[in-house]
């Protein structure tokens, strides 16, 4: 499971022996789907290298506070806002001093003086350091302003004491790291999306579309990224930009988008089809634009596309299926006999014949139904009900879900 998936996480590393061991933590953070950028403090340079920490980040190390072109890079405040969590480890006695003053001495304190994101530090020190009365009171004044701890551990230290300031190993700190996230009801899932039409050309300039502004299934994506999935989006012809952090496969044709629906599907958890897909194609591509002619009326030959979300859910292994129904009358009953027609674990039906939802209007309301279920929601925003929807959508999967993927730490 990657339950860090998306996460955009900072690594500081201050100065201690234990600063060795951040190169594994960099790695196991990775491993386990973060974006890691690392900022080191001066002293830590005294104890690993930047570069080592650059190559297993994949991204330069920030060292300076006054440097006028790491600024111009990614500056301090841009750093600030860009991490989802910042993590110390190791977190120095004297770190934790100046950070529980309030200082903003140098890049990694005032990163942390600028951030809303959760703090979490490590500490790593001798066992005398960390008994000591003010390190305590430090520890006390963090924690209470809400920032956690993590440890310290107790045990042999590399000066050859014995005590509490031992840095937890990286595993484990990647562990606590990761439980920060967990309430995101499908943490460590892979959703796949359809969204937008699709294109059927019939000549070089001209092909059969759907309405579809792709803001529902682009809105899903949002929202179940924000859930803590990871989030393929396959997304015909739009006029709305690649949501960030998610990957985006752009296709035209329903064929193209089938051939995108199946690459990786055995990765897939959940499947949901918003796109609106051309339900047929010309039956020939034209190699050169065609003329107009003396004839009043012209005859199209079209051929039936594949059903994309049919194919999904008859594939083996099956994700939890969902698909759309939109419909312009008998709403309910036309989108319960898709479900079974389908084979869908589940379907979303709204009626389009309604000028104020639907299409390329900003709002939606809709009824989500299963085999055994019919739940209709009100009319919000597209973006509120994405939300409302993937807690839906998450619950019946959860509810339906037999098999779960294997722990993948790293
Ligand atoms: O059959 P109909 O087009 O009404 O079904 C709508 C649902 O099926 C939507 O979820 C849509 O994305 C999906 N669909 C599909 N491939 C098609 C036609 C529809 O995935 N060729």
């Amino acid at each position: 499971m990657q339950r860090l998936t998306n996460k955009q996480i900072i690594l500081g590393i201050t100065g201690g022996i234990a600063a060795y061991k951040s190169a594994e933590l960099t790695r196991i953070l990775k491993g386990a789907g973060a974006e890691v950028r690392v900022v080191m403090t001066a002293s830590a340079t005294e104890f690993i290298t930047p570069l080592t920490l650059q190559a297993l980040s994949g991204n330069p190390v920030h060292q300076h506070l006054l440097d006028a072109e790491a600024e111009a890079g990614m500056g301090h405040i841009e750093l600030a806002k860009w991490a989802d969590l910042i993590l110390i480890a190791p977190a120095s006695a004297n770190f934790m001093a100046r950070l529980a003053s309030g200082q903003g001495d140098d890049l990694l304190t005032t990163i942390c003086l600028a951030t809303d994101a959760p703090i979490c530090l490590a500490p790593a020190m001798n066992q005398a350091m960390w008994r000591d009365e003010g390190t305590q009171k430090n520890a006390t004044t963090l924690e209470s302003r809400g920032l956690k701890l993590f440890g310290p551990g107790v045990g042999e230290q590399a000066c050859g004491d014995t005590g509490p300031g031992r840095m937890l190993e990286p595993t484990e700190i990647a562990e606590l790291t990761a439980a920060q996230f967990d309430r995101g009801s499908l943490t460590g899932k892979t959703v796949f999306i359809t969204a937008g039409p699709t294109r059927e050309p019939l000549d070089p300039v001209r092909y059969i579309s759907n309405h579809s502004s792709g803001k529902m299934g682009y809105a899903l994506a949002e929202a179940a990224m924000e859930a803590g999935a990871k989030v393929k989006l396959i997304s015909g012809p739009v006029n709305l930009p690649a949501p960030a952090r998610i990957g985006r496969t752009s296709v035209e044709s329903a064929e193209e988008m089938l051939n995108a629906s199946l690459e990786d599907l055995s990765l897939c958890d959940i499947f949901i089809a918003a796109a609106a897909v051309a339900d047929y194609r010309p039956t020939a591509i034209a190699e050169h634009k065609i003329k107009k002619g003396s004839e009043e009326i012209m005859e199209l030959h079209l051929v039936k596309n594949p059903d994309i979300v049919a194919t999904v859910a008859n594939s083996s292994p099956k994700p939890f299926t969902v698909g759309f129904a939109a419909e312009t009358r008998d709403v309910i009953s036309y989108a319960k006999s898709k479900l079974e027609r389908k084979n869908l674990d589940l379907i979303i039906a709204n009626d389009v014949s309604r000028s104020d939802i639907g299409f390329n209007s900003d709002e939606n309301a809709v009824t989500v139904i299963s085999a055994t279920t019919t739940e209709t929601l009100p009319q919000a925003s597209k973006r509120q009900l994405a939300s409302k929807l993937i807690e839906k959508i998450a619950a019946q999967y959860h509810g339906s879900a037999v098999t779960e993927k294997e722990i993948e730490t790293a």
